[in-house]
This record gives C-alpha cells, sequence and structure tokens, in this order.
C-alpha cells in the first residue's frame, strides 16, 4: 500500500511516523510545501520536538517513511492521501476571528483533483468545520474521473507532548465515512491500516458529519473543563479554600474524573481555541446563537483567566512592574513540545510588556527567534544594539539572577526540582514566585523567602 501525507506538521509528521512503524508494508511518503522544514525532517534535528520521535523517525526513514516536497509525484502513486495542513482561524473577512481559514485544505484538495485520476481514498486529518468533506467531494466530482474518489474524516486526537504514546495507544481510532458500499469499503480499507497495532473494538466508525463534529465537540469538552475550574480558581482566592483540593475533591466522584481539571494561567495549544470558535461560528450559521453563546463562555473564561494572572502580578509587586525584571520560566503552551502556538505565555509577556517590564526568558526547547516573533518584537534594535525589553537566557537561573519576581508558565519537569534556595538569594527583594501551573510547593517556596503566589490559592494578593 502507498500513502501520501500532504503536511509535515506537528500532526503529519509524527502521525506518519508512527503508521510507517507499524506497517512495514506501507510505503509512507509525507510532503510539504515548505522545502526548509522536510530538509529537517531529513536531517539529525526534526522540525519538533516530541518524546520518542526521534527513534521511531531515524528507524524507518529511508526504509518505508520518506519525507519529500514532490507533491504531485506521491499524490499520483498513492492509495490513500491524508490531508494534515493547518487550518489556523480566520483572521480576515466573513467569519473573522471565529471561522477556519481553509485556504491551504481547498488547495490541497485542487492539487489532488488535478494530479490524480481518482479512485483515490482522500482522509482529512486536520480539523476541520463540519461538511468540510462535502465541499471537498464536490471538487473531485468535478473532475468527473472514471472512479470517483473517497473522501473520509479520520479527526487526530493526540496530544503534543505526548504525540508518539497517544500514537501508538490510542483512546479510539474515529473514521467517517459515506454510507455507501465504496464508502465502507473505504472506511474498511483505512481500519485496516489502523488494525496492525490498535485492537477493532477501539476504531469506531462514524458517517462523516458525526465523525467530524466529535472531533470539536472533545476538544470544546476538554477546554470547557479547564476553562470551569480556573473559574473556580478565582473564586478560591477570594474565599480562601484551595482549588487543588477543590479539583481533588471532585475529581473522585466517577461521574467527573480526574483528568483535565488542573487550573492554569489559561489553556493555550493550536487546536482548543481554534476548534471553540469553529464551533462557535457552525453554531451562529445555523441558526443556533444560543448554543454559539454557550461555548463562547469557554473561550472568554480564558481570557480572563491570562489577563487576571497578569493583574495579579502587578497588584502584588506594589502596583507596578515598570522597569522591573521578571524571570519567565518557561515559554511553550505545556511541557515536552517547543510548540508556542496560543500560548498563556504570550499573552502574560505581552501584558508585561505593556507595563513596562524587562523579562529574561527561558524555555528549555523554544528557539529564541519563535520568542520574538511570538511577542512581535525585533532581537535588534535600528542601531545594532540588543532589545533591551526582552533577554533570552540559557538556563533558569541566570534568567531569575537580579529579577524582582520569577513567573512559572509552562510545567516543565525541570522547575520542579531547581535550586530555589540560591535562586531566591540571587534575586532582588522581595523575591516574587508567580506559579501560573502550580508545580512548585508554595509553602516550601515561603520558607525559603519567597513571596509566593500559585492559582487558586488563598496566598495570591496576600
Ligand atoms: C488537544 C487535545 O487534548 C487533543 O486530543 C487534540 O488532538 C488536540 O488538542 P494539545 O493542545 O496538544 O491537545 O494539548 P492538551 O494536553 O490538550 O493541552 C491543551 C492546553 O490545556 C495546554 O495549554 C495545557 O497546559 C492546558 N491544560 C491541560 C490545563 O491548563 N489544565 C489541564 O488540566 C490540562
Ligand atoms: P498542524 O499542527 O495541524 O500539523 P502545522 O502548521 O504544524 O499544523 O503543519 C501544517 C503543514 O502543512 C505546514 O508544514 C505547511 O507547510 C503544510 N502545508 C500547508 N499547505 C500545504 C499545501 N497546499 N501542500 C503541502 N503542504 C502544505
Amino acid at each position: 500500500m502507498n500513502i501520501c501525507c500532504i503536511g509535515a506538521g506537528y500532526v503529519g509528521g509524527p502521525t506518519m511516523a508512527v503508521i510507517a512503524h507499524k506497517c512495514p508494508h506501507v510505503t509512507m511518503n509525507v510532503v510539504d510545501i515548505n522545502q526548509a522544514r522536510i530538509d529537517q525532517w531529513n536531517s539529525d534535528e526534526l522540525p519538533i520536538f516530541e518524546p520518542g520521535l526521534d527513534d521511531i523517525v531515524k528507524a524507518n526513514r529511508g526504509k518505508n517513511l520518506f519525507f519529500s516536497t514532490d507533491v504531485d509525484q506521491h499524490i499520483k502513486e498513492a492509495d490513500i492521501i491524508f490531508i494534515c495542513v493547518n487550518t489556523p482561524t480566520k483572521n480576515y473577512g466573513v467569519g473573522a476571528g471565529s471561522a477556519s481559514d481553509l485556504t491551504y485544505i481547498e488547495a490541497c484538495a485542487r492539487r489532488i483533483a488535478e494530479v490524480a485520476d481518482g479512485g483515490k481514498i482522500v482522509v482529512e486529518k486536520s480539523t476541520l468545520p463540519v461538511k468540510t468533506a462535502e465541499s471537498l467531494k464536490k471538487i473531485f466530482d468535478s473532475q468527473k474521473t472514471e472512479t470517483p474518489f473517497q473522501v473520509l474524516s479520520n479527526p487526530e486526537f493526540l496530544a503534543e507532548g505526548t504525540a508518539v504514546e497517544d500514537l501508538l495507544d490510542p483512546d479510539r481510532v474515529l473514521i467517517g465515512g459515506e454510507e455507501t458500499e465504496a464508502g465502507n469499503a473505504a472506511v474498511e480499507k483505512l481500519a485496516s491500516v489502523y488494525a496492525e497495532w490498535v485492537s477493532r473494538d477501539k476504531i469506531i466508525t462514524t458517517n462523516l458529519w458525526s465523525s467530524e463534529l466529535s472531533k470539536l465537540t472533545a476538544n470544546a469538552f476538554l477546554a470547557q473543563r479547564i476553562s470551569s475550574i480556573n473559574s473556580i480558581s478565582a473564586i478560591c482566592e477570594a474565599t480562601g479554600a484551595n482549588v487543588d483540593q477543590v479539583a481533588h475533591a471532585i475529581g473522585t466522584d466517577s461521574r467527573i474524573g480526574p483528568k483535565f481539571l488542573k487550573s492554569s494561567v489559561g489553556f493555550g495549544g493550536s487546536c482548543f481555541q481554534k476548534d471553540i470558535l469553529n464551533l462557535v461560528y457552525l453554531c451562529d450559521s445555523f441558526g443556533l446563537p444560543e448554543v454559539a453563546e454557550y461555548w463562547r463562555q469557554v473561550v472568554k473564561m480564558n481570557d480572563f483567566q491570562k489577563r487576571r494572572f497578569a493583574r495579579r502580578m502587578l497588584k502584588s509587586m506594589f502596583n507596578t512592574v515598570t522597569r522591573k525584571k521578571i524571570a519567565v520560566f518557561g515559554f511553550a503552551f505545556k511541557k515536552d513540545t517547543n510548540d508556542t502556538r496560543e500560548s498563556a505565555a504570550i499573552y502574560v509577556c505581552r501584558d508585561l510588556l505593556e507595563e513596562k517590564a524587562y523579562l529574561n526568558i527561558y524555555d528549555p526547547k523554544v528557539s529564541t527567534e519563535q520568542i520574538f516573533s511570538d511577542l512581535g518584537q525585533a532581537q535588534k534594535m535600528e542601531d545594532g544594539s540588543d532589545n533591551p525589553l526582552i533577554t533570552i537566557a540559557n538556563d533558569p537561573y541566570t534568567a531569575a539572577k537580579d529579577a524582582d519576581a520569577i513567573i512559572i508558565l509552562t510545567e516543565w519537569d525541570e522547575f520542579k526540582s531547581l535550586d530555589y534556595k540560591s535562586i531566591c538569594e540571587s534575586m532582588r527583594r522581595p523575591a516574587f514566585l508567580f506559579d501560573g501551573r502550580n508545580v512548585v510547593d508554595l509553602n516550601e517556596m515561603k520558607s525559603l523567602g519567597f513571596d509566593a503566589h500559585g492559582i487558586g490559592k488563598t496566598v495570591w494578593g496576600s
């Protein structure tokens, strides 16, 4: 079997590497229009960081796993074509700020229709608005090929940072297809690929729209749990309850469950906000404004949490951070990834820059160029000198030296076991610590001399 994947990003790269690893009889070609990205996939330094990914790519690359920019050739050769291109939120025209930008998806569909002779199975893997498969089908059907194309929806549920683990042992694989004989055959063909390592009872098949909607719904439900617990964190700070204790107490109810109840400075990542906004747009366009408003609130609560964090910092630091040096621990949207898309760190840092604070940022995996680009700042000033507002540190100790405050914005494991005593001694007094992820023990931090604050803890603003 020959498979082509269009889009060598956070979804396409790891997913196809695992399929190639588990299915030695499959020839897997991952293609992308971005030459630099493909070169990285073919080098020792992969473009994305995911635990376990290096080993899997290096073990299969050149055998049955190939990365290339020859999009047309590999589309032609393939039996199954996965579309794994990005679908950011539209920032222009109709639906700006909520609808998904389908430019890249449509470009792929048109390319496939132009170069392939039909008979191929085209799989949507990117998260898409419900009924996108219908638009893809229209493009393919207009080609009038002898054997029609079959469009399937096979949403990806992997989370970054645990992508390889999630792909090797998924909770389920979801495949949606047309409820026709040819549709069922296409679904079965794709199911047989996954069945090489996933048990059949975990492979769920549905119609196309159910599959597309399930992906949006899963992300909306997960994000809703975080916004719910974050809203409770605000009440905890006001009342003296402790949000971790509340989360633990409610999470032991088997109907609620313990996962995704960790209060934080706000959820980030490329999916949650985009998918909820997508759902909101769908509801609005289907004349369901109350449903749209219900889900919109999940995003509003997340925005509130990010802003609330920066405001609380300001309040604790005598209502000013102007010209104060703030050490930022972590910039990625979660640990074990170099991805910063929608990271809460971007919003908190921007708020602090507006207050004219100086930032010393340390993240173990995010590049200097990425941080400056996310913050909309130039690394060098016009006269060639370094940007005075932002310094990137190579380690947390350097970042914190002479700083007024530390903010922990990503839950990297290394932040749990730093020598906080010497860090505190190297800082200006009073030495503030704001833990946006609740990774350190605040009582211990207090005993080391920090004025320590965490989300949903009574010491906030004390
Ligand atoms: C998410 C979904 O989990 C995944 O199934 C889907 O395929 C893509 O979107 P991802 O965005 O990679 O995955 O990471 P996830 O682990 O879901 O975390 C998203 C954000 O929520 C992160 O910023 C994380 O720090 C935050 N989070 C998560 C919390 O603040 N509290 C929690 O309890 C869990
Ligand atoms: P995701 O997190 O959804 O995987 P990424 O942005 O990491 O998103 O990856 C999407 C990839 O798709 C990018 O590398 C981009 O260059 C690629 N891409 C976008 N449009 C096309 C296209 N028409 N043909 C081939 N590759 C494309």
